[in-house]
């Protein structure tokens, strides 16, 4: 780096006592030219997870080309979601008259969204994204969760471990959160759907049943990644039935304990980008009367451990345990 930007670009952890995750402050745009930032960047995404940019440059454009230091920006799945004029990012929103809206335990939440994986309900996972909220709720809450799979990984118990790390999950695409086998509150009620989504749920049964391993080994750091997305999940596909459903559930139980993660509390201006292949997100939604809009890039990567179910039965996929 120059000079100037040592003494303006900071980079701290993101939270006191948090094993994943730091803060960059001061980047401007101009800063991506320079080939030594572009490298510590990608370097502090996939070694942090989490990265939050707070007092940096704002903007579409900063998004986008700040997306774009760490890979290709792929189009989503979802056309409903893209932005109008940048179909490279996606809308994420609720609006009282069109949004998504469950009770939870007894509380009506808008936006809610459970631990997930981005695309996961693809065989081809995206690398990360970059979230910016463009209305934040009146009312405060919106917040998005990130919760870190290496350290996931390490809470589980050495029998777990052993069992689960040839084994793979089926996932399908479900917009019902009430059809959520795993890690889904005691009472998940569907109110209302976002009209703007009614298309996708039409198309839902198109997408084919998809395969992920259950835990998987980072390049670069050795490190095993507990590879479980507790939405659209079904089951174990080596394990199905009753006594399968109970491992997963106890390896998604302690994979999504609350001391493991973290809840980012927005502000205007801040950006979050986040690796995909090892960090769940979600959101614990707003209340409905109020509106929440956030945009995300989507950024492509060559993950490669993902299997398409169609077709008939597959000879497993091979990869390093
Ligand atoms: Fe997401």
């Amino acid at each position: 780096m120059e000079s100037d930007q040592i003494s303006r670009v900071k980079i701290e952890p993101l939270q006191e006592g948090l094993a994943f995750g730091a803060t960059v402050r001061g980047l401007t745009r101009a800063d991506l030219h320079e080939e030594t930032v572009r490298a510590s960047l990608k370097k502090l995404w996939l070694d942090k997870g989490v990265v939050l940019f707070r007092d940096c440059e704002d903007g579409v454009e900063m998004q986008v080309e700040l997306s774009q230091v760490f890979g290709k920006l792929d189009r989503h799945a979802f056309p409903e979601q893209w932005v109008e004029g940048h179909p490279e990012l996606i809308n994420v929103k609720y609006y009282p008259d069109d949004g998504n809206c469950y009770e939870i335990d007894g509380v009506q939440r808008g936006g809610y969204l459970p631990w997930h994986t981005d695309l996961i309900y693809t065989a081809n996972l995206n690398h990360g994204g970059i979230l910016r909220p463009i209305q934040l709720p009146e009312h405060g809450g919106g917040m998005t969760g990130f919760l870190d799979q290496v350290a996931a990984y390490e809470r589980l118990p050495e029998r777990l471990k052993e069992m689960i790390d040839t084994w793979n999950v089926v996932y399908v695409m479900d917009i019902n959160q009430e059809h959520m086998r795993f890690a889904r509150a005691d009472s998940v009620k569907f109110i209302k759907g976002a009209k703007s989504m009614l298309s996708v749920s039409r198309r839902e049964y198109q997408f084919p049943r998809v395969l992920h391993p259950m835990v998987y080994t980072q390049e670069g750091t050795g490190k095993k990644v507990l590879n479980v997305s507790p939405w659209w999940a079904m089951g174990i596909y080596e394990f199905g039935g009753p006594e399968g459903d109970a491992i997963l559930k106890e390896v998604i139980d302690i994979c999504i304990q609350p001391e493991g993660a973290y809840f980012h509390e927005w502000r205007m201006g801040d950006m979050v980008l986040w690796d995909n292949w090892r960090v769940l997100h979600s959101s614990p939604g707003i209340d409905p009367k109020d509106t929440r809009v956030v945009r995300r890039t989507t950024i492509s990567g060559d993950y490669a451990l993902g299997r398409n179910l169609d077709g008939g039965a597959p000879d497993l996929p091979k990869y390093d345990a």
